[in-house]
C-alpha cells in the first residue's frame, strides 16, 4: 500500500473535508476484499426466477404486460476459478438481514468472499400482492413459494452456474431525461412537499455495464444503472415491475428472451429523484377514489395521502386509468431499454481477462429519535442517541470499471460525490446493494432543510457524516485499488 501518495491525491479533491482522519483508508471498518488476477477463463452466466404473487381473486392482474411479471435475477462471473455474482429483486426493499442473508446464501454457493456479490433491489413501489395495501409497503413483494427472497436469488444464482460461457466485459454512459428533483415547496403553503422542481439537482447518466461472449459477441447480460424512483405504481392495485420491469423486460424481449440473456437495472442516487411524467400515476389513484380526472396533471400528495394513510380504501379503478399508467411506464421502459441497447451495441473497449477486486467497508453515523409524525412540510422534533447507523459500502471492478456500492437508498449530490472522489472515470453508482440503513435515505449534506418524508424519517444525526461516510470511503477503496492492484 503506498498511503502517502494516496492522501496527496485525495487531498487534493477535497478542500472542503477538514477532518484528515476521514480520509484515511484503513480508518474504515473492513469488512472483506477479494483480488483476482485473471488467467483467459473469464466466464459469466445468467438466471431468472418468477417471483410474481399468486393473483388477487378480488383484483385480477390485467395480464397485458410483460412487467405485470416481476424476477430476481442473477449475473454469476468467474475468473480463474474465483467466482462472484450480481443479483437483483424486483421488490422496494427488504430488512438489512434479507440482504445480508441473500448475499451469504449466493457467496456459500460460489464458495466465494461476501465482497464478490452484490445483492440488490430496483425499488418498484408496486411489486406486491395487488391490492394489497401493507404488502405494497416495503418488505412486501412477491416471493412465489421461496421463504425469502434471498433463496430466490440463490435459485437464480443456480441457474446461472449451469449456462456459464466465455466472456467479455465493457462500460459505456449515455443519458435519459426521465428524473426530475422530487423536493419542492409548494409555492401556495411555502411548504416543503414531494413534487417535481426543475431546478434541484438531478443526474442524468445511464451507465451501462455489459457482458457479451467472447468469442461471438451475443449479448450475455446488461447492468444498468440509473436515478429515478420507481414509485408511479405505488398503490395503483397492480402487481408490476414499474418503469425498471418493462425496462428489463423491453431488452430480455429485444434479445429474443433467451434464457441464457438477462437485462438488470440498478438504482443510481435518486433518494430525490421521482419520474417527471407522473400525471397517470397521480389519476389512477385518483380514479380509485371517484375524483373526478379532467385529463391535465395533478399534484400527487394529495391523491396518494388518503390512500397511503388508509382514510380510504383501494378499489379497482375504471381500467383505462390503470391503462394509461402501466402504458407511460412500458414507455418509459422502452426507451431506457433502447439507450442501454444503444449503449452495449456503441461499447468501444472490452476486457476478456478482467483483473477482478472487491472489497467492503462497514462505516457508522451517529443517529436520532424522531418524537412526531409528520410526513413533510415541517421541521421534525427530535432527541440525539438513537442507535448508531452502519452503512455499507463496496466496490467491485473489473479492470478500469468499478461499481461503487451503497447500502441505502441516495440523494443525488450524495452520487456525484462519489463520482466526485473517485479517480477512476468509470465508476457507476448503484444504491440499495448488500444493505439497508437504519436510516432508510442516506440524505445530503446540504439536503437536510428539505423536509420531505426522507429527510425527516432519516435516523441519522443531521449533517455531513452520511454522505461523507459513503464517498470517503469508496473514494479511498477505489484510489487503494488503482494503486495496489491496477498500477
Ligand atoms: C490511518 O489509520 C490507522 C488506523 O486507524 C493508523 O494506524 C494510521 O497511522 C493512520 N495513517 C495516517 C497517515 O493517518
Ligand atoms: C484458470 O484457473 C482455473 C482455476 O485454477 C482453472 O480451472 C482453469 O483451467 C484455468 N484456465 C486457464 C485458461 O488457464
Ligand atoms: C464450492 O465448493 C463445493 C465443495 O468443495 C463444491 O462442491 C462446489 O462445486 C463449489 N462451487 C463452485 C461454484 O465452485
Ligand atoms: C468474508 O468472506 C469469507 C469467504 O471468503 C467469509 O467466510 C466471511 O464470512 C466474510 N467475512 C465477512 C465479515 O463478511
Ligand atoms: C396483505 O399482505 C399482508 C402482508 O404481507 C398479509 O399478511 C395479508 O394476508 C395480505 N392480505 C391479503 C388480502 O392478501
Ligand atoms: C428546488 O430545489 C432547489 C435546490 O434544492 C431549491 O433551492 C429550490 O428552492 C427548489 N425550488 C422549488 C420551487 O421548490
Ligand atoms: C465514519 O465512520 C467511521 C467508521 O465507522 C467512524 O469512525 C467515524 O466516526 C464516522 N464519521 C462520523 C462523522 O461519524
Ligand atoms: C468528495 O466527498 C466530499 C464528502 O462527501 C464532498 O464534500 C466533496 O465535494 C467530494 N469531492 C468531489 C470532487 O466531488
Ligand atoms: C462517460 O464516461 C466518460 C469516461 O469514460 C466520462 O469522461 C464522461 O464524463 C462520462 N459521461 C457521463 C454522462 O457520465
Amino acid at each position: 500500500m503506498r498511503l502517502p501518495s494516496f492522501f496527496l491525491a485525495v487531498a487534493g479533491l477535497l478542500p472542503a473535508v477538514t477532518a484528515q482522519s476521514a480520509l484515511n483508508f484503513t480508518a474504515f471498518t473492513h469488512l472483506n476484499s477479494s483480488y483476482t488476477v485473471g488467467n483467459g477463463s473469464f466466464s459469466v452466466g445468467v438466471g431468472k426466477i418468477d417471483i410474481t404473487p399468486e393473483p388477487n381473486p378480488q383484483w385480477l392482474p390485467l395480464n397485458e404486460y410483460a412487467f405485470e411479471r416481476i424476477y430476481v435475477r442473477a449475473i454469476v462471473w468467474e475468473s480463474a476459478g474465483v467466482y462472484g455474482a450480481i443479483i437483483n429483486c424486483e421488490a422496494a426493499t427488504a430488512a438489512d438481514q434479507v440482504y445480508t442473508y441473500g448475499n451469504k446464501y449466493v457467496a456459500d454457493l460460489l464458495n466465494t468472499s461476501t465482497s464478490n456479490v452484490l445483492f440488490g433491489f430496483t425499488h418498484a413501489h408496486g411489486a406486491g400482492p395487488a391490492g394489497n395495501v401493507s404488502a405494497l409497503s416495503y418488505g412486501g413483494g412477491g416471493i412465489n413459494g421461496y421463504e425469502n427472497i434471498g433463496l430466490a436469488g440463490l435459485a437464480a444464482a443456480k441457474i446461472a452456474l449451469t449456462n456459464m460461457k466465455p466472456a467479455k466485459v465493457g462500460y459505456n454512459n449515455g443519458t435519459a431525461l426521465f428524473g426530475v428533483n422530487s423536493c419542492h415547496i409548494n409555492q401556495l403553503t411555502g411548504r416543503w412537499t414531494q413534487a417535481t422542481n426543475t431546478s434541484g439537482p438531478v443526474d442524468h447518466s445511464v451507465q451501462v455495464l455489459s457482458f457479451v461472449g467472447r468469442d461471438d459477441g451475443i449479448p450475455i447480460a446488461t447492468y444498468t444503472s440509473y436515478a429515478m424512483h420507481p414509485v408511479n405504481s405505488y398503490l395503483s392495485g397492480y402487481t408490476n415491475g414499474d418503469w425498471p420491469g418493462a425496462m428489463m423486460r423491453w431488452i430480455e424481449q429485444s434479445f429474443d428472451d433467451r434464457d441464457d440473456f438477462v437485462a438488470v437495472m440498478s438504482l443510481s442516487a435518486s433518494a430525490d429523484v421521482n419520474p417527471l411524467a407522473r400525471r397517470t400515476s397521480a389519476n389512477s389513484l385518483a380514479a380509485q377514489q371517484d375524483i373526478p380526472i379532467n385529463g391535465l396533471e395533478r399534484t400527487q400528495e394529495p391523491v396518494e395521502e388518503p390512500l397511503r394513510d388508509g382514510y380510504v380504501r383501494m378499489k379497482i379503478p375504471q381500467v383505462k386509468y390503470s391503462r394509461q399508467l402501466l402504458d407511460v411506464l412500458q414507455a418509459m421502459g422502452i426507451l431506457l431499454g433502447e439507450e442501454t441497447i444503444r449503449l452495449m451495441s456503441t461499447t468501444q473497449e472490452w476486457h476478456s481477462n478482467p483483473t477482478v477486486y472487491s472489497r467492503q467497508a462497514l462505516t457508522t453515523c451517529p443517529g436520532r429519535v424522531r418524537l412526531d409524525d409528520a410526513r413533510e412540510g415541517v421541521p421534525g422534533v427530535y432527541t440525539t442517541g438513537g442507535t448508531e447507523n452502519l452503512i455499507r459500502t463496496g466496490i467491485l471492478a473489473f479492470d478500469d470499471i468499478i461499481l461503487a456500492c451503497v447500502g441505502s437508498g441516495i440523494y443525488t449530490d450524495i452520487g456525484y460525490a462519489i463520482k466526485g472522489n473517485s479517480t477512476m472515470p468509470k465508476t457507476m453508482v448503484v444504491a440499495m446493494i448488500n444493505g439497508q440503513t437504519a436510516s432508510g435515505y442516506l440524505v445530503a449534506a446540504n439536503s437536510w432543510e428539505q423536509e420531505t418524508f426522507q429527510a425527516l424519517n432519516a435516523k441519522i444525526a443531521p449533517g455531513p457524516c452520511g454522505q461523507q461516510n459513503v464517498s470517503l470511503p469508496l473514494g479511498a477503496m477505489i484510489a487503494h485499488y488503482k494503486q495496489t492492484y491496477l498500477s
